[in-house]
């Protein structure tokens, strides 16, 4: 199927029945105008993952593009792994850096929203594929508002007053960095809670907010919050509500965090390379900071 906007010249192709479409039609190695950010955000809200094909793009253009979809994070709150130039852009590589081996190259091996552990959790991202092994490397996506529509009503209302205790710690692959930047990343970001349930500010959709980095739900203790928190994420990872994303070098990926959680997978054979590129959209503050339970 081929829809085609009646504004701009975009071609739209779905990708995946739960999430996911290819937009075509559009050098995005310049800046995107209003009426192709509109046409382009429109797409975005109803397929919560687009994907831009084979465009390769420099650092700067990348971080041009991205811009026009809202403040990016200077990624602060993970500042060892930002590009050198370009602070907007976050490396996610396998690729040794000064001679070392990377810190990123283990990134998102677990189902997550992106900077789920800070006060302002990432609105979207923006992945662009640089270099890629010649097999596997993919990332799969899964849809969070299907997810949360697809509970009982009973399981709605219990998971419509809960908050999600996000813990960087649970990050997958955080102990095997360094473990002096990893103290400080730790200190930089103190679990905290969420709402479970996250309400898109453009389409007032609820998503299930819960994934495999929640060390447990606020006020209840870890032993009663695992069985729940194993089931949602299980729910919302079943093969019909995900879309696996093949990368090509130049593909640029764009997710909503807000409705769409993610895993990077370790299907490659790490000795070869895979260099990514990410720009992150800021999302509204959220949250509050909670002890360890
Ligand atoms: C991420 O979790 O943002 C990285 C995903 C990937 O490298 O495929």
């Amino acid at each position: 199927m081929q829809k085609t906007s009646k504004d701009t010249r975009i071609i739209l192709d779905p990708l995946g029945y739960a999430l996911g479409a290819e937009i075509r039609g559009l050098d995005i190695s310049l800046p995107p105008n209003q009426k192709e950010v509109d046409a382009i955000n429109a797409i975005w809200q109803q397929h919560h993952v687009i994907v831009f094909r084979g465009k390769r793009l420099q650092a700067s253009e990348i971080v041009n593009f991205a811009q026009e979809f809202g403040q990016l994070d200077d990624h602060s709150s993970t500042p060892f792994y930002r590009h050198k130039d370009f602070p907007q852009l976050l490396q996610i590589t396998n690729r040794s850096i000064d001679g070392r081996p990377s810190e990123t190259r283990n990134t998102g091996r677990n189902w997550h929203s992106d900077y789920s552990y800070t006060g302002r959790p990432a609105a979207a991202s923006m992945l662009y594929c640089d270099q890629r092994p010649p097999i596997g490397g993919d990332t799969m996506f899964a849809n969070m508002v299907r997810a949360y529509e697809t509970l009982s009503t009973t399981m709605q209302g219990i998971v419509d007053n809960l908050h999600a205790v996000y813990d960087i710690s649970l990050t997958a692959g955080l102990n095997e960095r360094d473990p002096d930047k990893t103290k400080e990343v730790r200190l930089l970001n103190p679990p905290i809670a969420h709402p479970a349930v996250r309400v898109h500010p453009r389409s007032g959709k609820r998503a299930l907010y819960v994934s495999e980095r929640v060390s447990h739900f606020h006020g209840m203790t870890r032993s009663e919050s695992r069985p729940l928190i194993d089931f949602l994420c299980s729910h919302a990872t079943q093969p019909e509500n995900i879309y696996r994303h093949v990368w090509q070098e130049g593909d640029l990926v764009c997710w909503d965090n807000r409705t769409v959680m993610h895993i990077a997978l370790a299907d490659f054979d790490e000795g070869k390379p895979r260099h990514m590129l990410r720009a992150t959209v800021l999302g509204e503050q959220s949250g509050f900071i909670v002890g360890e339970h």
